[in-house]
């Protein structure tokens, strides 16, 4: 296969069409939930103006365009908590994307910001490259790129919720931690009692929230912490 060359941007609001369109005609197709959730471009319309159009304009979302043709090939969707304000519980929103979202919420237990103790998160909600692109590391490059920007902008943290095996070998890969997983075949969800992912196709076996710490010292364990200081001592 050969491989395609790419470069990498952050999105801003002049960007959304081609965002909703990636999302419409890629991401429904290929996130696990999703398919299983049979949703439409409908739904996906829906999800992309709650997840989407209210974060394009800070600076945090990137995306990766095929250098030939421009053509916009991957995104990394990217809040970083001052805008975020889940929508999903409105009587408007699709039973499925209030399912989709409703996972995510089980798992951080109400609001990011409450979870970190701060507003000063950033939170990849979509990650996502156009299937003929995959397998290439853009995925990888466009999570690298959205941690490093994060970081720039004093973030404290930043978490991803991977709900694909191939999304948590990215995040492995670039070093987060694992904070709590859900497996599908147990998950049940909330509105209809019923277990709707246990038959979400493999590879795809659990939904994780993954979050990396910027300030070094949150990221030392307890323990690390009292060695340090007690071999600070030691040399004196
Ligand atoms: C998850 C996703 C963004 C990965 O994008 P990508 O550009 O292929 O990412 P990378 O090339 O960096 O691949 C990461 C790893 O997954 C593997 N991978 C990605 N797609 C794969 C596929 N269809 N089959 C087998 N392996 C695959 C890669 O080979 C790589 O493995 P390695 O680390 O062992 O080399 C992409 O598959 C996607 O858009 N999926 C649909 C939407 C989705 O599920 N998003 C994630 C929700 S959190």
């Amino acid at each position: 296969m050969k491989l395609k060359n790419v470069n990498y941007r952050l999105l801003d609001d002049n960007d959304f069409s081609e965002v909703a369109s990636l999302i419409a005609n890629d991401y429904l197709p290929n996130e696990p939930i999703l398919i299983t959730l049979n949703s439409t471009k409908k739904d996906a319309e829906k999800l992309t103006e709650i997840e989407v159009k209210p974060v394009l304009m800070l600076n945090a979302s990137y995306g990766a365009f095929d250098t030939e043709s421009g053509e916009l090939v991957g995104i990394s969707i990217v809040d970083i908590g001052k805008y975020k304000k889940s929508e999903s519980h409105n009587s408007d929103v699709p039973l499925c994307i209030k399912q989709f979202i409703g996972i995510d919420e089980v798992l951080i237990g109400g609001s990011l910001k409450e979870y970190f103790g701060t507003n000063n998160y950033a939170y990849c909600s979509i990650l996502c490259t156009k299937h003929e692109y995959t397998k290439q590391g853009i995925g990888t490059e466009l999570l690298r790129r959205t941690n490093k920007n994060a970081k720039n902008k004093k973030c404290e943290n930043i978490c991803v919720i991977t709900s694909s095996y191939y999304s948590e070998k990215i995040v492995r890969k670039i070093g987060y931690d694992s904070m709590i997983t859900v497996d599908y075949k147990d998950y049940v969800d909330p509105s209809t009692g019923n277990k709707i992912y246990a038959n979400i196709p493999s590879p795809h076996e659990r939904i994780t929230l993954w979050v990396k710490t910027f300030d070094e010292n949150n990221g030392m364990k307890m323990k690390d912490v009292e060695n340090f200081v007690s071999s600070d001592f030691n040399h004196s």
